[in-house]
């Protein structure tokens, strides 16, 4: 017997996980992904020109989906705008920090905060001898994004990886988990994608778009194993790792996030309510509930620098106790 949520469950939670594997479909290119996330390790293992290994973070971002058919036409989805994670992942790279960078596809991504919402379209024109070039009011703002990002790929800082489902998104954490175990105490887990609690599994899912001449629809959902657990468990545990708490009711944030920080042990809960989460952030460890704010005075600013700051901070200490 297992009891988590209050509730008590039938199924131990490793079979859970198994399970929810086990009937996963097939993640499209695991072999490449593998590969991928080895050199991209083995390369920030050892710098060139640099002595010291750099430290690698997993950065989470945007929101999964739960398909209702095989060969999707509805699905289920969580809310998250990537935001978060995009400026986040800014953040830890200047802070020297290697960024594994797994996203939802079509959210927000780094480097791209200050361009257009249709960056493509607005901020490009056709010459009359038809080479493109930038618009005028966003020639910075391109220039920036444009080599800031390349500078991050090339450098080998930056690797991202898109998902879509909840099945591409746990598959793919645990890939990268797996790969990161080696790093030990260097690891980072920043868990900000808002992640799926409920799923149809894969073999009782029908695999045609579902018919609504058939009436109302009546679906079974399966609740989605809390893979913090295995990740701190099994998957890299000596990696120091944060997870969110997301609630619209401030007046619960603070407890359920303190309930994350014990039950899946955690070493941070970063707790934000909807509404201000741009504004701040309560960081919840052992024996701390720091409020963390943006800079007010100024327009332009993120609360996650501040946030990432204060995570740095707490990582190298938890570097520091480790090597010891
Ligand atoms: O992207 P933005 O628009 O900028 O918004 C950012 C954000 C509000 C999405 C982000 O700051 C945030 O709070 N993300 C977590 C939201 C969430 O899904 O919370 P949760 O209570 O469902 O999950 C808590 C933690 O458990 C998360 O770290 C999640 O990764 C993890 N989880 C959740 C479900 C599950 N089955 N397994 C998990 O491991």
């Amino acid at each position: 017997m297992d009891s988590r949520n209050g509730s008590v469950s039938e199924t131990p939670l490793d079979a859970e996980i198994e399970s929810f594997f086990d009937s996963a479909p097939p993640l499209k290119d695991s072999a490449g992904i593998i590969k991928k996330l080895k050199e991209f390790i083995e390369y920030n293992s050892t710098p060139p020109g640099k002595g010291s290994p750099r430290r690698v973070v997993c950065v989470t971002s945007g929101g999964t989906t739960v398909p209702l058919e095989q060969r999707c036409v509805r699905y289920i989805d969580n809310f998250s705008s990537g935001h978060r994670g995009a400026t986040s992942t800014e953040y830890f790279i200047k802070a020297g920090y290697a960024v594994i960078f797994l996203y939802r596809r079509g959210t927000f991504q780094p480097y791209c905060q200050s361009l257009p919402e249709d960056p493509l379209l607005e901020c490009f024109e056709c010459s009359d001898d038809s080479t493109i070039q930038v618009r005028q009011p966003h020639t910075e703002a391109v220039k920036r994004a444009v080599s800031d990002h390349h500078a991050a790929i090339a450098g080998g800082h930056l690797l991202k990886l898109p998902f879509t489902t909840i099945f591409e998104y746990l598959q793919i954490l645990q890939s990268i988990a797996m790969s990161m175990k080696d790093l030990g105490s260097l690891a980072v887990f920043y868990l900000a994608a808002a992640v799926s609690d409920f799923y149809v599994p894969w073999k009782s899912m029908a695999e045609h778009k579902i018919q609504s001449a058939s009436g109302p629809l009546d679906m079974r959902l399966v609740q989605v194993p809390k893979m913090l657990s295995a990740l701190k468990k099994e998957w890299a545990p000596m990696a120091f790792c944060i997870s969110f708490k997301l609630e619209t009711d401030s007046k619960i944030l603070l407890e359920k996030a303190e309930m994350a920080l014990k039950k899946y042990r955690m070493h941070m809960v970063v707790a934000n309510e909807l509404s201000t989460r741009k504004e701040e952030v309560t960081v919840v460890t052992g024996n701390e509930k720091i409020l963390v704010c943006r800079d007010k005075t100024q327009a332009d600013s993120d609360v996650e620098e501040p946030l990432i700051e204060l995570i740095v901070g707490r990582h190298s200490a938890y570097v520091k106790d480790s090597d010891l």
